[in-house]
């Protein structure tokens, strides 16, 4: 029997591929996360995520210049002082190392792209944990919120356009709201870290930072077998009034990603972490894998479950690449190594 039903019909030429191709990435949609540390004279390359550095202010300029140049939507930074203590003081001084590179960046770029922050205490806390603790050791919620209202807006005066708030403390979106609000900052988006998991794959991020943390962070991120409770966490978070959500490690939590884009009402975003990153990375290193083509994969993949942003560390390489071969391409598009044929 020959059939009538022919669905390879559509993918029989690269042009017929690229006219059909339900996913594709726009350079606009991808967000650089970028490291500044405080007391270094040149940048430094994080062993774990090759390609990747701790950036001095300067050389920190020159790659949000490039994320620029290359059209991705916007940069998330992260912080990484010298001196840390028991509330992370860092975080609230203006002079903290994020807060600097926050305002030098705003003030340079603030209006050619979105320059972003992440509020949370583990960078600058020297036991390492996102909020602070109480008598027992435990990390205290409440007295907590009251530190990130403070950093948001420390952040927000910095002139950060969009507050990242990754310490999965229950409340800390409406009390973040309420506190910039209060402080006259109306116009500062928050971005919720809403369904972010207790994972592996956040061990490259805490060379990345310098992390001082022992222990895990399970009493306040997600249990990995919880899909359910991410979409509670996220509808929560837009019911406290976050701008947008986000679902956090991508890959391994698309099924989460596709219950929130489903669901939500605002844009949800995905964080590709840096164990993400390592893994292909690493991969590659050792031949063993395509890495432009897989990096590619990934990030459609993660599109396609419902994401309308990516944060990649590989947000300026892809989005050169897209620029290469004309806006738009999908794994199966034109001109990508190894889809041509086949
Ligand atoms: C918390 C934060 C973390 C990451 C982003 N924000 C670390 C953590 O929760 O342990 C991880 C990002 C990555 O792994 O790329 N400030």
């Amino acid at each position: 029997m020959s059939p009538t039903i022919r669905p390879r019909r559509l993918r029989q030429s690269a042009p017929m591929r690229r006219l059909v191709a339900e996913t594709r990435i726009h350079p606009a949609q991808l967000v650089l996360p970028m490291f500044v540390a405080e007391g270094i004279t040149e940048p430094r390359p994080i062993s774990s995520m090759p390609g990747q550095v701790q950036h001095t202010l300067d050389s920190a300029a020159h790659e949000v210049e490039r994320a620029i140049a290359a059209g991705i939507g916007g940069v998330m930074l992260f912080g990484v002082p010298t001196q840390k203590d028991a509330v992370g003081s860092g975080a609230t001084d203006p002079d903290g190392i994020l807060n600097r590179a926050t305002a030098f960046l705003a003030e340079r770029f603030g209006d050619a792209t979105v320059v972003q922050t992440d509020l949370c205490l583990d960078e600058f806390t020297d036991h390492g944990h996102c909020g602070v603790l109480a008598a027992d050791g435990s990390v205290d919620n409440d007295a907590t919120l009251i530190r990130y209202a403070d950093m948001a807006i420390a952040q927000a005066e910095a002139g950060s356009q969009i507050l990242g708030l990754s310490g999965m403390m229950d409340g800390q979106v409406a009390h973040v709201r309420a506190a910039l609000d209060d402080a006259g900052h109306q116009q500062a988006a928050i971005l919720a870290y809403s369904a972010k998991y207790a994972t592996a794959l956040y061990g490259p991020f805490r060379e990345a930072v310098d992390s001082s943390l022992t222990g895990d962070r399970k009493t306040y991120q997600q249990d990995p077998g919880n899909r359910r409770e991410g979409l509670r966490e996220a509808l929560l978070d837009i019911a406290e009034g976050a701008d947008i959500v986000m679902v956090k490690p991508a890959s391994l939590y698309l099924d989460v990603l596709a219950d929130v884009a489903t669901a939500s009402d605002v844009p949800v975003w995905a964080y590709q972490v840096s164990g993400e990153y390592a893994m292909v990375e690493a991969a590659a290193a050792n031949g063993w894998i395509d890495r432009d083509r897989l990096i590619t994969e990934s990030i459609t993949s993660i599109v396609r479950a419902g994401a309308d942003a990516v944060l990649t560390y590989w947000a300026i390489e892809q989005a050169e690449w897209l620029q290469a071969r004309g806006m738009g391409q999908g794994p199966g598009g034109i001109g990508q190594a190894g889809s041509v044929s086949a």
